[in-house]
């Protein structure tokens, strides 16, 4: 701090007169326009924001090391997750709904944002706290969080536009089970798991290629709120999640997850019993058993929120070689929608703030052909900016399959995924009501719901509430039914 104790300057660097006094024409005369200092602190202060996320306004995060501790070397070769390597990364939670400034705790999904910064360039996983979503085609993704968001007349949020959307949405039953049950209101971050969610790509030295899906699970063990005391601390502290990250890690608490992941052989795709690029559905641990990978410990707070955690652009688009994308028709649509946000939200320059950087020693090697732009800082000098040229900058001109890719053909249509043998909207979100809740949590999900529902008075949309819950699972159907109707 004793750096800052001596006077302040003005934004050229230059000693400044006042931070308490505008200058005017004598003590109660009008201000004077070459009142830099004055101009500046107050232009500047117009723009001290920018435009929230669309989605998962509200969060925050910390930086940490991920490390490598056991050995998938034989499904990829991407550095991050050989033997015994560390890397620094920077996570992100939030939730999707609620806009900056909204309670931590309402109910809903948790985001669990990765941005690993490693020698081969940044790797992010943008993930949830549920290994499963609401939609399985990118064309609804708007109207799914319209549908979350706020009305157009009265500004308000609105239960019974999420249920509509939900009841003619079926495929989000498996997401809506999870959303109203305990994983809905975690009790803090650091006690809920994170899920790539999406089916990724991984490709060995040897150039074989894997399906992989992704779970962080908490060191901490998983806790969640109840609907009571959520309400009760939103009221309180609407920054609960927000605060007991940053003072854990203050206090030297480091939260830490393990990595395990799923691996699926290229082949069994074809034929797996659910189609494995359906984000709506899991794959069974019976088939494809976790594997151990490591730990991520996330140690060091950032130093300024504003511009670490909410300039900060995690993006699907960030892959390195040995991993990749895959045919879920979510994914490639969010390949497109992050980095774009991130041009929209803080400029097309965003990759070149130092939270969005790679690594000095990747980012002392980047070629890249993209110029100008506002804010831009990274330039090449006097080489060429095209290619291919004459004049010795390199540029990159492979032809034939790419490392990351699978077949397709056909013609170009507009349709629902293909069914595989037991595809359906209601069969894995039953299985979770009855194989993996106890009674005691089945019974929380029921009131969940019946409390989520009660501001729902459209007749015939709450009958179709009840089928959409009889259709996951009889029992819990009719116990939704008869809270509400009490
Ligand atoms: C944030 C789009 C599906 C997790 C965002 C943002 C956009 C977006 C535009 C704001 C990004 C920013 O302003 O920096 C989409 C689209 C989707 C989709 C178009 C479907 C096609 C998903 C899914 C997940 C997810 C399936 C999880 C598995 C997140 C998270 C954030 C986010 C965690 C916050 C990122 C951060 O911490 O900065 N999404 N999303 N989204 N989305 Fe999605």
């Amino acid at each position: 701090m004793s750096e800052y104790t001596t006077g302040s300057t003005r934004e050229n660097g230059a000693p400044n007169e006042s931070d308490r006094n505008s200058l005017s024409v004598g003590s109660n005369g009008p201000l004077l326009l070459h009142d830099t200092h004055l101009v500046d602190t107050l232009a500047h202060f117009n723009r001290e924001s920018v435009p929230e996320r669309r989605p998962h306004a509200k969060g925050s995060g910390a930086f940490g090391e991920f490390t490598v501790t056991g050995d998938v070397s034989r499904y990829t070769k991407a550095a991050l997750f050989q033997p015994g390597t560390t890397t620094k990364m920077l996570a992100r939670f939030s939730t999707v709904a609620g806009e900056l400034g909204s309670p931590d705790t309402w109910r809903d999904v948790r985001g669990f944002s990765l941005k690993f910064y490693t020698t081969e360039g940044n790797f992010d996983l943008v993930g949830n706290n549920t290994p499963v979503f609401f939609v399985r085609d990118p064309m609804k993704f708007p109207h799914f969080i319209h549908s979350q968001k706020r009305l157009p007349d009265s500004g308000l949020r609105d239960h019974t536009m999420q249920w509509d959307f939900w009841v003619n949405n079926p495929e989000s039953a498996h997401q809506v089970t999870y959303l109203m049950g305990d994983r809905g209101l975690p009790r803090t971050w650091r006690h809920m798991n994170g899920y790539g969610s999406h089916t990724y790509m991984w490709i060995n030295a040897q150039g074989e290629k894997f399906w992989v899906k992704y779970h962080f699970i908490s060191d901490q063990g998983v806790e969640f709120l109840s609907d009571e005391e959520a309400a009760k601390i939103a009221g309180e502290n609407a920054d609960f999640h927000r605060a007991d990250l940053f003072n854990s890690i203050a206090g030297g608490d480091f939260p830490s997850w393990t990595l395990k992941v799923q691996v699926m052989p290229y082949e069994d795709a074809r034929t797996y019993r659910v189609n494995p690029f359906d984000l709506t559905k899991v794959w069974s641990h019976k088939d494809y058993p976790l594997i151990e990978v490591g730990t991520m410990t996330l140690n060091e707070n950032p130093v300024n929120h504003h511009a670490q955690i909410e300039q900060a652009s995690f993006a699907p688009s960030n892959f390195v070689p040995g991993t990749g994308f895959s045919p879920d028709k979510m994914l490639l649509g969010r390949v497109f929608a992050y980095a774009d946000a991130a041009r929209y939200r803080i400029g097309p320059n965003f990759d070149q703030l130092p939270v969005n950087q790679p690594l000095p020693e990747v980012a002392a090697k980047a070629n890249r052909y993209t110029i100008g732009g506002p804010m831009e800082y990274h330039h090449t000098g006097d080489a060429p900016v095209y290619a291919p040229n004459s004049f010795g900058r390199g540029h990159a001109d492979e032809v034939g399959p790419v490392e990351s890719s699978w077949e397709s053909d056909g013609e170009m249509v507009r349709s629902a995924y293909e069914l595989h043998p037991e595809d359906d909207d209601f069969g894995q979100a039953g299985a979770l009501v009855r194989d993996v809740l106890d009674d005691a949590a089945r019974e929380r999900l029921a009131k969940n719901i019946a409390g989520h529902i009660a501001p729902v008075t459209d007749e015939s949309l709450l009958a179709r509430i009840f089928d959409y819950w009889k259709n996951i699972d009889p029992d819990l159907g009719s116990r939704v039914q008869e809270l509400r109707e009490k």
